[in-house]
């Protein structure tokens, strides 16, 4: 199950992106926002970054305007490595090196076709492990800190 979530800044992307994903046969949970009113980006990304740390989701999509704000907030989460990514190979490198549960877009900076690329390229690879896991590991630690 891939969640996603977005503000008011993200929203008609956040549309776009659920669209795709079910038309290719990913199931999605939705964790709102549902209107292009204005809604504070922390409300979404929690309880989608909540939805990873409890099993109910294996990974999450956060858009804001720039995808800054509400990746700044999942991030603040521990457990949640949120990935602000605008190109394929940052999107690539982010699951295959740091792991990165939650893909974070600027729905007013990416077009949707960029940003379908962007999402298909990141949920198409895998974490390589081996020094990328020490690493992360000391990710983690940090947040024991
Ligand atoms: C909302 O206007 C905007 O600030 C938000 O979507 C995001 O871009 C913040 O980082």
């Amino acid at each position: 199950m891939i969640a996603i979530g977005s503000d008011h800044g993200g929203f008609e992307l956040k549309e776009e992106i659920k669209k795709k994903l079910i038309q290719e046969g990913y199931e999605v949970k939705d964790f709102g926002t549902y209107s292009p009113e204005s809604v504070d980006y922390p409300d979404i990304a929690k309880p989608v970054c909540m939805s990873i740390l409890n099993g109910e989701c294996e990974k999450g999509i956060l858009i804001c305007g720039t995808g800054i704000g509400i990746s700044i907030a999942a991030n603040k989460i521990h457990g949640i490595r949120a990935a602000l990514c605008g190109d394929c190979f940052s999107a690539r490198m982010a699951k295959e090196h740091n792991d990165a549960n939650v893909i974070a877009l600027g729905g007013r900076v990416l077009g949707p076709g960029l940003a379908w690329e962007i999402v298909k390229t990141w949920l198409g690879v895998k974490f390589q492990g081996g020094r990328h896991q020490t690493r992360v590991d000391k990710i983690h630690l940090l947040e024991q800190e």
